[in-house]
């Protein structure tokens, strides 16, 4: 699949020098269909050369997006990104925490559709959380957003990095047999707190950190979000029970996940792994860059999934399952431990993969 000849999706990134910010930047150095034109972040780091902006004062060059920082990338002036003009861009990707997020956002969108890491906007009802392969049809609601706020963009968020591999695990579960209640405890890779304020690396080496400040909460409401049903303005979401437990361990990329759930009617494992199989057929079958072989990879390997070996499946964009198995304590019951990559398809690439969903959609448009 290509865009119409000639033609780029020219981009801003937002958040920049972040982790998330950078991780972007990795994602779409050699982007066949989008360039970036514009680098921004805080008004710290405005005015500087990229380079600049993420040197530490001991002179390393903090750059988190894989291999050499590109020198395009090095030598473009980071922009404050209040000042950001968004209608010389055709879509801004932003990766800052969610207090600016709610109004950077919102500006930007006045002009030009933006797709978030962030959660300033994703409780709100004409919102979608959108994870590519699981629930095209909430799009619509992007469509209604252009409406009723009377902005020419519109915000489309991804949901949290936990909540990614859950999501995209139960949905085809849900859709086949019905979810009853589901139980998550989650080990969380250090990189998924960002740099600022991040996790201290004198606290987690060698240790488990029992509490994620917000993490539960929102993993419960998203995942039943994007699980929802589309009614008429906004998603009913679903209506199980999730409760989570959301640890943070001294791993550097890749969410780890021992899922307990009850299903609503009893099923075998070989069901179970054909619905998995038989995920996001429609998005890897459509030639997006950014979509994996494979959403889901179940493996059998009863010491699998690791999370460092897994964490790269599919370039971070495929969910490796794995420990199958009922729960013979619970009527229906089953459990799983999963592997999902927290800033590719938790957040760069999961947002680089639904902004080329959304080209495909008509809802950003290449004008360079
Ligand atoms: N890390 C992950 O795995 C992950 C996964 C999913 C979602 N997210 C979400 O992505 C967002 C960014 O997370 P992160 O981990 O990349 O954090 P981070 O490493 O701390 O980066 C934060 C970025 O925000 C910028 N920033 C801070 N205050 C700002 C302001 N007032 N105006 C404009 N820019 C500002 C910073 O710029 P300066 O350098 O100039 O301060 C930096 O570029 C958060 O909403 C987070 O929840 C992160």
């Amino acid at each position: 699949m290509s865009l119409p000849q000639g033609k780029t999706v020219r981009v801003a990134v937002v958040g920049a020098t972040g982790v998330a910010g950078q991780e972007f930047l990795g994602a779409l150095r050699e982007h066949p269909w989008f360039e970036v034109v514009s680098l921004a972040a805080s008004a710290r780091s405005a005015g500087k050369s990229y380079a600049d902006s993420i040197r530490s004062e001991s002179g390393q060059i903090s750059w988190y997006g894989g291999g050499e920082l590109p020198e395009a990338f090095a030598s473009m002036v980071v922009e404050d990104a209040e000042q950001l003009d968004a209608t010389k861009v055709d879509v801004v990707f932003t990766a800052v925490d969610a207090g600016p997020a709610k109004i950077l956002e919102a500006q930007y969108a006045k002009t030009t559709p933006v797709i978030s890491t962030a959660s300033a906007y994703r409780y709100e009802d004409d919102v979608p959380l959108l994870l590519p392969g699981i629930n095209p049809d909430h799009i619509a609601l992007l469509k209604k957003q252009v409406e009723t706020r009377g902005w020419k963009g519109f915000v489309a968020p991804n949901p949290n990095c936990t909540t990614v591999g859950l999501a995209i695990t139960l949905a085809p579960l849900h859709k086949a047999f019905g979810i009853e209640a589901v139980h998550m405890v989650s080990m969380q890779a250090v990189s998924g707190a960002g740099r600022s304020p991040g996790v201290v690396a004198l606290d987690v080496v060698d240790n488990i950190i029992p509490h994620i400040p917000k993490e539960e909460e929102k993993v419960a409401a998203e995942t039943l979000k994007v699980l929802g049903k589309l009614k008429g303005d906004s998603v009913v979401p679903a209506s199980f029970g999730i409760s989570a437990t959301c640890t943070r361990v001294a791993v550097l990329e890749g969410h780890t996940e021992a899922v307990h759930l009850k299903l609503s009617r009893a099923v075998t494992a070989e069901e179970i792994a054909a619905a998995w199989a038989e995920q996001g057929a429609s998005v890897l079958g459509a030639g997006y860059p950014s979509a994996p072989e494979k959403l889901i990879h179940l493996s059998s390997d009863p010491f699998r999934p690791q999370v460092r070996l897994d964490r790269d499946a599919g370039d971070g964009m495929t969910t490796v399952v794995g420990r199958l198995r009922p729960d013979a304590t619970v009527e229906n019951g089953w459990k799983f431990v999963l592997v999902s990559h927290n800033t590719k398809m938790g957040a760069a690439k999961g947002c680089i993969l639904m902004a080329e969903q959304l080209c495909c959609e008509g809802l950003i448009a290449a004008g360079g």
